[in-house]
């Protein structure tokens, strides 16, 4: 039977720049016959509004089950007040603990046309392209005891970083994974010099690296990362760090690379049954309800994320390749959404525009 992607557009720009792709899917099922079983379902504010939670249970039901889920964006001003409970963000939430998403992909990529938008020189950035792996289901954000306790005549705030084992192993094992797929070079950040989880990252991911021989594995202390991030990125292949230095490493590094609307994202588990890692993709971006519903979204993060989604879940490589190389090329001819104007006398294409030259 055919693969299977659930797709959840959710709110604002969501659904806008998930109608591009699903025209990028119909095109793979017309032109390369790639076909999908694509169903569609709500989060967000969109479910809430429907079954009074950001996500119903039989859409989580089904999450399980499919091989891949593709997510537009969560949120938006009409939900701000909601009960912390309710709120779209918990949607996202419920699925990426669910399903057990320990590892989340972050690409940074920077495509010539658009090296000039970076915040660096553009030597530093022209043609990088590395990606950061981060822990995500475990670490100080997580960890118990937490919380503001009392102590003595004040108060206290309390996170705890704690990582067992296996949940260095199994972040650590995606890593190399992905490692043996790109370049085969690996750098691992943690703070082993004043952090005892720090200790135990280090000595799991060197273990872990004996399955991986043809890897080159190397170790950085996560502050020096971040500065070797800025200063010579391109050193960089796969980066692997945990939950807390990977929400700052990742987007430190995102920036590099220019907008927003050009970042994709997957959060990878356990294998299923049939092989495939779960699996959800998504673009870095959020709702943007400054933009929504006028047609001025760029749709290419959201494009990208399903590039990932061939290349990790439906193993067509190569496919993924031409989908990247179509938005390489529509840059490089001068084809802009309003969030990547810079030069005077170019004018904006819509949403919907971007979504057809690509595919052109
Ligand atoms: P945002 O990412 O929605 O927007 C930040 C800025 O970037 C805005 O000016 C927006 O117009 C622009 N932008 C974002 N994506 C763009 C795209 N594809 N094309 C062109 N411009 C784009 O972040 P913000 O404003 O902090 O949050 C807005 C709502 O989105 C909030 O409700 C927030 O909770 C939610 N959110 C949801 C996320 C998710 O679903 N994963 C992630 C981040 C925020
Ligand atoms: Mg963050």
């Amino acid at each position: 039977s055919n693969p299977s992607i659930l797709i959840l557009p959710g709110d604002g720009i969501g659904p806008e720049v998930m109608a591009e792709v699903r025209k990028v899917i119909s095109w793979y099922g017309e032109k390369r016959d790639l076909q999908f079983d694509v169903s569609e379902d709500l989060v967000g504010g969109a479910a809430y509004d429907v079954h009074g939670k950001p996500l119903a249970d039989e859409t989580m039901e089904k999450a399980q089950e499919v091989d891949a889920v593709l997510l537009g964006a969560v949120g938006g001003p009409k939900y701000d007040d909601l009960d912390f409970s309710v709120k779209p963000e918990r949607g996202l939430l419920r699925l990426r603990k669910e399903m057990d998403l320990y590892s989340n992909l972050r690409p940074a990529q920077c495509f010539d046309a658009l090296a000039d938008f970076s915040s660096l020189k553009k030597d530093i950035v022209a043609g990088l392209d590395i990606m950061i792996v981060r822990e995500l289901t475990s670490g100080v954000y997580f960890g118990e005891p937490r919380g503001i306790f009392e102590e003595g005549n004040e108060r206290v705030g309390i996170n705890t970083q704690r990582y067992t084992e296996s949940e260095i192993e199994r972040a650590a094992r995606s890593a190399f994974e992905l490692a043996m797929r790109r370049n085969k070079k690996l750098c691992s950040m943690e703070k082993a010099n004043v952090m005892e989880s720090g200790i135990l990252w280090r000595e799991v991911v060197t273990r872990v690296a004996a399955d991986y021989p043809e890897v080159e594995l190397s170790h950085m202390y996560a502050d020096n990362g971040a500065m070797q991030l800025v200063r010579a990125p391109k050193q960089f292949d796969v980066i692997l760090t945990d939950n807390l230095f990977g929400d700052i490493l990742s987007d430190c590094a995102a920036m590099l690379t220019g907008s927003l609307g050009m970042l994709p994202s997957a959060s990878l588990g356990a294998p299923m049954a049939n092989g495939r890692p779960k699996a959800l993709y998504e673009p870095v971006h959020g709702s943007a309800p400054d933009i929504a519903g006028q047609g001025k979204a760029n749709p290419i993060a959201c494009i990208l994320s399903f590039a990932m989604a061939l290349r990790y879940s439906f193993d067509q490589g190569s496919e993924a390749d031409r989908l990247e190389t179509a938005v390489e090329k529509v840059l490089a001819d001068g084809h802009r959404t309003g969030d990547l104007l810079g030069e005077e006398g170019v004018s904006p294409i819509s949403t919907s525009e971007m979504g057809d030259v690509i595919i052109a």
